[in-house]
């Protein structure tokens, strides 16, 4: 059955318009090199698998902690924070939904970038907020000036996805001098991979949400951990959709876990820089091959084949085993995303790509 014309007349009007977010690809029909979802190639930390080991015993029988407090412990001595400044959620797209639900104002558009994170229109969608999406430049930057407006909230990711750009604090804070009476939520999905946290900032700004997960430098994508730092107001705020929605969204395993890859601070360094490393030398043989490569900040490569053939190497490469994520929207749909796997997986890649282009495809 069409999906998309599928409607049941058991379904509330909000549901009938919904148009749910797509996720990149999980297949399960064959063994792919997946460089498809941004998640890391190396295991999590032997110290969150032993913390997991440890949590499975009899205790499973009783409910978590709700407030996960040990996970939030963990981030506030990483970051020198206090514990009511910290948010956790089962994953940062959870934390973001009730970011849209609790935080973000229905009376003025929220913005965001026109290229960005393409779960952010579709949380709005479902919790009934106006969106004014601002272009990026011609180049794929974020320039603020038009976000000089009247707006129930700002969100965007630093760097952006899918584009690997980022912004420095100074850019950062100048918006928050200019935006005081909104929240301003700055993603920080891949910011370990080269960028700078405006973590800091969040004692200065009150309106400043910053949210991070540990799915992609931490290696926990299938756990499911992401949280948020703000002023003790916003973490309330949170607190208040949260418990009105699930008590327990991170569960016995996903606390331990996450606490202990917070804690693992030298393996979180060790696999940061391998990647960084690893997505260097990656863009340098990509230009080598003619390809439009923006600059990255992030574990994925944004660029654009030398023939601007994007779709077509993107179903080329997957009939070799190799996935990468191609959007098929205004603007980027001559790009691919590549997603920085293993050396040996970035080889394969890379030697792939060679004889693609050797056939002239
Ligand atoms: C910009 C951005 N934010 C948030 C997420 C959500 O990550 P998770 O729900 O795994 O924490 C992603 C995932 O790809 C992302 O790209």
């Amino acid at each position: 059955m069409d999906e998309k014309t599928f409607m049941s007349q058991f379904w509330n009007p909000l549901v009938q318009q919904l148009e749910p977010y797509v996720p990149g690809e999980q297949p399960k029909d064959q063994r792919y090199i997946k460089l498809n979802t941004n998640e890391c190639p190396y295991p999590p930390s032997p110290k969150v698998l032993a913390a997991i080991q440890a949590e499975l015993t009899a205790t499973l029988r009783l409910y978590p902690d709700p407030n996960a407090d040990s996970f939030k412990e963990a981030i506030a001595a990483y970051y020198g924070l206090e514990r009511r400044q910290i948010f956790v959620g089962n994953g940062s797209d959870e934390v973001l939904a009730h970011v849209f639900h609790g935080l973000f104002k229905p009376n003025q558009p929220i913005l965001f970038p026109d290229i960005s994170y393409s779960f952010y229109p579709v949380y709005a969608n479902l919790y009934q907020l106006t969106v004014q999406t601002i272009p990026l430049a011609a180049d794929f930057s974020l320039d603020f000036s038009a976000y000089a407006q009247p707006n129930g909230g700002i969100i965007f990711p630093n760097p952006n996805a899918p584009t690997g750009s980022a912004l420095g604090l100074t850019a950062i804070e100048q918006l928050l001098i200019t935006n005081q009476d909104s929240v301003v939520v700055v993603d920080e999905a891949y910011v370990d991979f080269g960028a700078e946290t405006v973590i800091p900032l969040v004692n200065k700004y009150p309106n400043l949400l910053v949210v991070q997960t540990l799915s992609k430098s931490r290696s926990l994508a299938g756990l499911r951990a992401g949280f948020a730092v703000g002023h003790p107001d916003l973490i309330e705020g949170l607190e208040r959709v949260k418990n009105s929605f699930n008590s327990y969204p991170l569960d016995r395993l996903a606390i331990v876990g996450a606490a202990a890859a917070m804690q693992d601070q030298a393996y979180f360094a060790a696999t940061c820089q391998q990647i960084i490393d690893t997505r260097e030398t990656v863009v340098t043989q990509l230009k080598q091959l003619d390809f439009h490569v923006l600059p990255s900040a992030a574990n994925f490569v944004f660029t654009r084949p030398p023939a601007g053939n994007a779709e077509a190497l993107y179903l080329a490469l997957k009939e070799q085993g190799v996935l990468v994520r191609h959007f098929n929207k205004p603007r980027i749909r001559e790009y691919l995303r590549i997603t920085i796997g293993t050396d040996a997986e970035m080889q394969v890649l890379l030697e792939t790509l060679q004889v693609l282009l050797a056939k002239k495809l």
